[in-house]
């Protein structure tokens, strides 16, 4: 529930309290699906990640938001999941199904895409650990498979609290906090509805 005064906390903090208990269930939800078991498991998961960075793309590289976030057009990681997609053979037509349902995002204004991009980049903290899962389980890497989830080289942490600090600079009004908090709520919707469509139904996907 979004309450009227909404400005006690900062807004990264705010955007985290808000979508707390989404992220922990999509978070048990993925691990319940096993990406991790084998090679064909771990490509569904790697779809689910292209829609997400297919939504995404766009708004790292608007200028309004480039703006108001300092260094966020570096921040943009489609390139390497198109890559792992590639090392995974992903066919064409599967690619084009995870273009276009990525690009039909449209977020309604800049704070809700300020909302998509909060939830987009606090998943690369998660993603230390499905690394590493990639790694021992699938003998995955960073330059082969998962190179969308390394770590940046400045190291996650940094670089998370970095764009911790840029949200909390910015000066938005209540109304506006709100609409980052629906944009992350939306992020986080996409993702999961991206998870039971190409993860729970077990469809067949390219395996290297
Ligand atoms: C099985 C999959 C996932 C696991 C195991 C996982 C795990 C984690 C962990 C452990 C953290 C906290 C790291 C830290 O504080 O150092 C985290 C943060 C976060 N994750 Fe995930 N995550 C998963 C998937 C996702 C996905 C798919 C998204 C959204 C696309 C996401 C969004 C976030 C966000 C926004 C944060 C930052 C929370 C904050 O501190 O504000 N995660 N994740």
């Amino acid at each position: 529930m979004i309450t009227a005064d909404n400005t006690a906390l900062p807004l990264s903090s705010y955007l985290k309290e808000q979508t707390t208990s989404t992220h922990e269930s999509l978070d048990r939800r993925i691990m319940a699906l096993a990406p991790f078991s084998n090679r064909e498991r771990f490509a569904c998961f790697l779809r689910m990640q292209l829609r997400l960075h297919y939504a995404t793309a766009p708004l790292y590289q608007n200028p309004e938001l480039q703006a108001m976030l300092p260094g966020l057009a570096e921040r943009n990681r489609l390139d390497a999941v198109q890559r792992d997609c590639a090392d995974f053979n992903l066919s064409e037509q599967q690619q084009e199904e995870d273009r276009l349902a990525g690009t039909s995002i449209k977020p309604a204004n800049a704070e809700e895409a300020i909302g998509w991009l909060y939830t987009h980049e606090g998943s690369t903290l998660g993603a230390a650990f499905l690394l590493k899962y990639a790694k021992d389980q699938l003998g995955l890497s960073e330059s082969f498979g998962a190179r969308h989830l390394a770590g940046h080289t400045e190291g996650r942490g940094l670089h998370w609290r970095q764009f911790k600090q840029a949200l909390d600079d910015l000066d938005l009004t209540p109304q506006a906090r709100s609409a980052a908090v629906e944009g992350a709520r939306a992020a986080f919707a996409f993702v999961r509805a991206s998870v039971e469509e190409l993860m729970a139904d077990n469809q067949p996907a390219a395996a290297v």
